[in-house]
């Protein structure tokens, strides 16, 4: 199972969350299907993508009166359309709810060029749309799980604002990547959703969900800081 499936299910997990939706999914099979939520819905614009909705995101945030606990946003990679994304998200995020965005810690500058003309992994430029919330939303924690290309967490509540002193380009991103994306380790990710939550969660609740580490791991999560270094 990919890692990105076995952050969300776990995520629908740690937060008893009962609806989910994924904005651009292509291939049920690659994600969509394996999510394990009691209300699920999908768009993707593509003519031959097995969503529910066969449209653009800004056409189904248009027309969408639904509100989600967790939204995955997998859509068109450049980072104007994923700050739209996020903002249309935000607007229609259950209090408690969770937005992950996925591709947002390419390992080389190339696979993040627009337009895409990688043969390889690309990861579009996501991670400049990430860093501009860091920017700007002081009402919303924010930091990447460093599996799957990357895997950007926004909840609503309280962070520092980002504060980067240089132009934001890959370059500096190549120096600055675990500050800027407040990157986080697999075998860290419960303390860092528990700082975000606002209300205390049972205590044998979190002792009994704190494997998250070894989910991933047995799933083969690879860690995009290490393979970033071991290109350079
Ligand atoms: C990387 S694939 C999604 C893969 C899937 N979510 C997964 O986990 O493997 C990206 C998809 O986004 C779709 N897409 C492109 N532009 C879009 C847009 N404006 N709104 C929604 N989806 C879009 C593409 O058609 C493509 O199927």
């Amino acid at each position: 199972m990919k890692t990105r499936t076995v952050l969300l299910n776990f995520l629908i997990q740690f937060f008893s969350y009962e609806s989910y939706l994924e904005i651009g999914v292509y291939d049920n099979d690659f994600n969509f299907k394996h999510i394990r939520c009691k209300y699920k819905e999908s768009c993707d614009p593509a003519p031959d993508a097995q969503a529910m909705f066969r449209m653009t995101s800004d056409d189904y945030f248009r027309q969408n009166k639904r509100k989600f606990d967790l939204i995955f946003i997998d859509g068109l990679h450049h980072s104007e359309q994923v700050i739209i994304d996020i903002a249309n998200s935000l607007k229609c995020l259950n209090k408690g709810g969770t937005i992950v965005i996925h591709d947002c810690l390419p390992t080389t500058e190339e696979m993040q060029l627009i337009p895409w003309t990688t043969q390889g992994d690309w990861t579009g430029d996501t991670w400049k749309a990430f860093v501009h919330y860091r920017q700007m939303n002081k009402n919303l924690s924010m930091f990447t799980v460093d599996t799957d290309w990357g895997c950007g967490i926004i909840r609503k509540g309280r962070q520092e604002l980002l504060v980067p002193g240089c132009e934001i380009n890959y370059h500096n991103f190549n120096k600055n990547r675990r500050s800027w994306m407040n990157v986080v380790q697999t075998s860290e990710l419960e303390n860092a959703l528990l700082k975000t939550e606002t209300k205390d969660f049972p205590a044998a609740v979190i002792s009994g969900l704190k494997y998250f580490g070894n989910l991933i791991a047995s799933a083969g999560s690879k860690s995009m800081l290490s393979l970033h270094k071991s290109k350079r």
